[in-house]
């Protein structure tokens, strides 16, 4: 079910030429593509991928009818084009003529997504955090591999110059051998207060939204957006935004691999409200590779909007012969030698996401290496769950990385899976 990558692979000189962006008027070389899940930021996606001319909006699917047809009407106001409008994304993996989807809806539903358009031999970009538990992201992985697409996590940092130029200063050993990294996460969230159980509005087909996931009943502060703050649905905010911190941190340490040692303390400190994970955490990670061992650390302060060397949310990088600090969001990273000297500043822009669907595209056309491929976000989502799954059982943690099991603690093992429901999109 690979036809849609040999076709392109097949496409004109021009287009291998400039592989990004094939004309507008070339429509038999566009690639059909659907949005699974266009709110908040699947319809940053659509505003963004919209300026593509090479790509055909097929679909777009979202368990909120209303959702569904806004999004419909921003891409014909942006584009022209009239997308099929549906709700269950079976009926977008059942188009042979959908090559590709774009999976933007809660955590809980990305690996059963992700798995259900693999199989159906369509190439994903799938939003971070990559799964809802570490299981998860391993069959995606599989899947991907069975069947032969790509698989692209939403972490576009990866896709950011700045960042791409900053991590490439650190391969080139520019502060020695780097033997610790630290990121953090600090920013001020919301309070969401205790709300009672309620009736799901009449727009959004609230089994369609739990798919397999235990049928538990409906909160107004589950839709829209603020699921994530709740175990059965997200990764707290270390899934959320810390994701893309720790990614940068693990990339620019340089593991390709899980850590061998966590600990992890994490409580509610500040909010008096119905969120299930912490608002405030801490978590160590140590690696031991060829001998070696590293270390990485996170911290989170969702209630304290102060910066810290300038970064809300940042990462420092500590070498034998000198420091890297910087964050994401401002695109700027600042290089320190020996003896504290600034020896270079690297001034970029916040993360691109238009660079990223081009990676995407490029990947599906030309097999360019993805930026964040699953089996790159894996090992960073991963972190996430580990972190969490440390803190929650209030445990040092010993894991076998080529296993992704723990040694002996059975509360901390039941956390790397999840019980589903019986439904169609059960793992
Ligand atoms: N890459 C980034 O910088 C970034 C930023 C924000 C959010 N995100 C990620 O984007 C994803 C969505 O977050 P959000 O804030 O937009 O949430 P949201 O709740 O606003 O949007 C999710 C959408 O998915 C829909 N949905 C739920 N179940 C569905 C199903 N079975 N089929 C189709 N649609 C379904 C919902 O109705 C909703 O419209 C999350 O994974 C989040 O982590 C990424």
């Amino acid at each position: 079910m690979n036809t849609p990558r040999r076709q392109f692979v097949r496409t004109s000189l021009a287009a291998l030429a400039s592989p990004t962006l094939l004309k507008a008027e070339n429509k038999a070389d566009r690639i059909n593509l659907a949005f699974i899940g266009p709110g908040g930021m699947g319809t940053n996606h659509i505003k963004t991928m919209c300026k593509r001319t090479d790509v055909t909006f097929s679909h777009v699917c979202d368990a909120d009818s209303k959702r569904a047809e806004t999004a419909a009407k921003t891409i014909q106001e942006l584009t022209g084009q009239t997308p099929k409008v549906v709700t269950d994304m079976r009926r977008v993996f059942e188009d042979k003529a959908v090559q590709a989807v774009l999976m933007a809806t809660p955590d809980h539903w990305h690996a059963p997504g992700a798995i259900m358009a693999a199989n159906a031999g369509k190439h994903v970009y799938v939003e971070k955090p990559c799964s809802h538990n570490l299981r998860e992201g391993r069959l995606m992985i599989e899947a991907a591999a069975k069947n032969k697409v790509c698989m692209q996590v939403g972490t576009q940092s990866r896709s950011t110059a700045a960042c791409m130029q900053v991590i490439e200063k650190l391969r080139s050993g520019i502060i020695g051998d780097i033997l610790v990294t630290k990121t953090w996460n600090s920013q001020l969230r919301k309070n969401h207060g205790h709300q009672p159980d309620s009736e799901p509005p009449p727009e959004l087909d609230y089994d369609l939204w739990l798919g397999p996931v235990p049928k538990v009943p409906f909160k107004s502060t589950y839709h829209p957006a603020h699921w994530r703050w709740f175990h059965h649905f997200g990764a707290g905010d270390f899934g959320n935004d810390g994701v893309h911190d720790i990614d940068i941190a693990r990339w620019g340490l340089g593991v390709d691999q899980h850590p061998n040692r966590i600990i992890g303390q994490g409580s509610k400190l500040f909010f008096d409200d119905d969120q299930e994970w912490p608002d405030t955490l801490y978590c160590a990670f140590e690696y031991d590779i060829a001998g070696k061992t590293k270390q990485l650390i996170y911290e989170q302060r969702d209630w304290s909007p102060y910066v810290q060397e300038g970064h809300e949310n940042g990462c420092a990088w500590y070498g034998t012969k000198g420091m890297v600090i910087g964050g994401k969001a401002k695109g700027t990273w600042e290089i320190y030698g020996e003896k504290n000297k600034l020896i270079e500043k690297i001034t970029g822009t916040g993360p691109d996401l238009a660079a990223h669907h081009a990676n995407f595209f490029d990947a599906i056309r030309t097999s360019a290496k993805l930026n964040a491929d699953i089996t790159i976000n894996h090992l960073s989502t991963a972190l996430c769950h580990l972190g969490n799954i440390a803190a929650r059982t209030r445990s040092a943690l010993v894991f076998d990385p080529a296993k992704e099991q723990f040694a002996g603690n059975v509360d901390a093992s039941k956390l790397l899976k999840r019980d589903y429901r019986d439904h169609w999109a059960a793992l």
